[in-house]
C-alpha cells in the first residue's frame, strides 16, 4: 500500500474498483486531453469499462504486480499514476501518469513519481524503473528528464493508436542512479 501526501492538499492513494464511477466521469471530462496519448483514454467509455480497468490493477496489486493510484487535489480526482508493470522477481517496473489539464504545471506528477520510485527502489528493491512515451509527448518526456532518467532508445512504430503507428521512447533510471541522486 502506498498513500502519500504531495503537499498543498494533494494526495496520491490507491484507485480501486469501487471508484469506477468517479474514474469514468474523470475520463469522460478529460477525454480530449488523455486520448491522444493513452489508449484507455479512448476505450473507457462507461463505468463498466472503468471498473474492469481498475479491477485489472486491483488483481495486480493482490498478486504484487501492476498497481494504480489516483491523485486527489482538494478532494477532487485530478489525475493518477500507475505501475503498468511491477515485476519484483525481475526487479523492474514501468511507471505511467496523467493529469487534468488544469492541474498541470505544479509539479504534482514529478512529486508523485518520485514517491513511487522511492518506494519501488528503497522498499521493494527494484533495480530498474522504466518510463515509456511517444516522442511527440514533450510534457511526458520532460517529466522523465526532470526525474533524471536516461533515454535508452526508441522503438520504431511500436504500437498502433488513433489510426497510426507510433514510436516509443524508452527512458529508465537504475536503483544506484536513483539513490545517488536522492541520498
Ligand atoms: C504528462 C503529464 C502528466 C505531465 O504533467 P506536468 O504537469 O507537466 O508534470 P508535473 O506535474 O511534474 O509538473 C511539471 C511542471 O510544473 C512545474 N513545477 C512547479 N513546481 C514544481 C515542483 N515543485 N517540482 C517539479 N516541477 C514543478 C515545472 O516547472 C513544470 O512546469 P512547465 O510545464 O512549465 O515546465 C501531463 O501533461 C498529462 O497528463 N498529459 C496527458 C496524458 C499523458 O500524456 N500521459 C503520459 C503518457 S506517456
Amino acid at each position: 500500500m502506498l498513500a502519500h501526501s504531495l503537499g498543498a492538499d494533494a494526495e496520491l492513494r490507491p484507485l480501486e474498483p469501487w471508484q469506477a464511477p468517479t474514474f469514468a466521469a474523470y475520463v469522460e471530462r478529460h477525454r480530449a486531453h488523455l486520448a491522444p496519448w493513452l489508449p484507455w483514454g479512448v476505450s473507457i467509455t462507461d463505468e463498466d469499462a472503468a471498473r474492469a480497468f481498475l479491477q485489472r490493477y486491483a488483481d495486480g496489486t493482490a498478486a504484487d504486480g501492476g498497481r494504480i493510484y489516483g491523485l486527489w487535489a482538494h478532494g477532487e480526482l485530478v489525475g493518477g499514476t500507475l505501475f503498468r508493470i511491477f515485476d519484483a522477481r525481475a526487479s523492474l517496473c514501468e511507471v505511467g501518469v496523467w493529469l487534468a489539464p488544469g492541474s498541470e504545471g505544479r509539479g504534482l506528477i514529478t512529486r508523485a513519481v518520485t514517491a513511487m520510485v522511492d518506494w519501488a527502489v528503497r522498499e521493494r528493491g527494484i533495480r530498474r524503473v522504466e518510463w515509456h512515451c511517444v516522442p511527440e509527448n514533450t510534457r511526458s518526456r520532460a517529466v522523465a528528464v526532470r526525474l533524471g532518467m536516461t533515454h535508452e532508445g526508441t522503438l520504431r512504430q511500436d504500437f498502433e493508436h488513433a489510426g497510426r503507428r507510433w514510436d516509443t521512447e524508452v527512458w529508465a533510471v537504475l536503483a544506484e542512479e536513483w539513490v545517488t541522486m536522492h541520498p
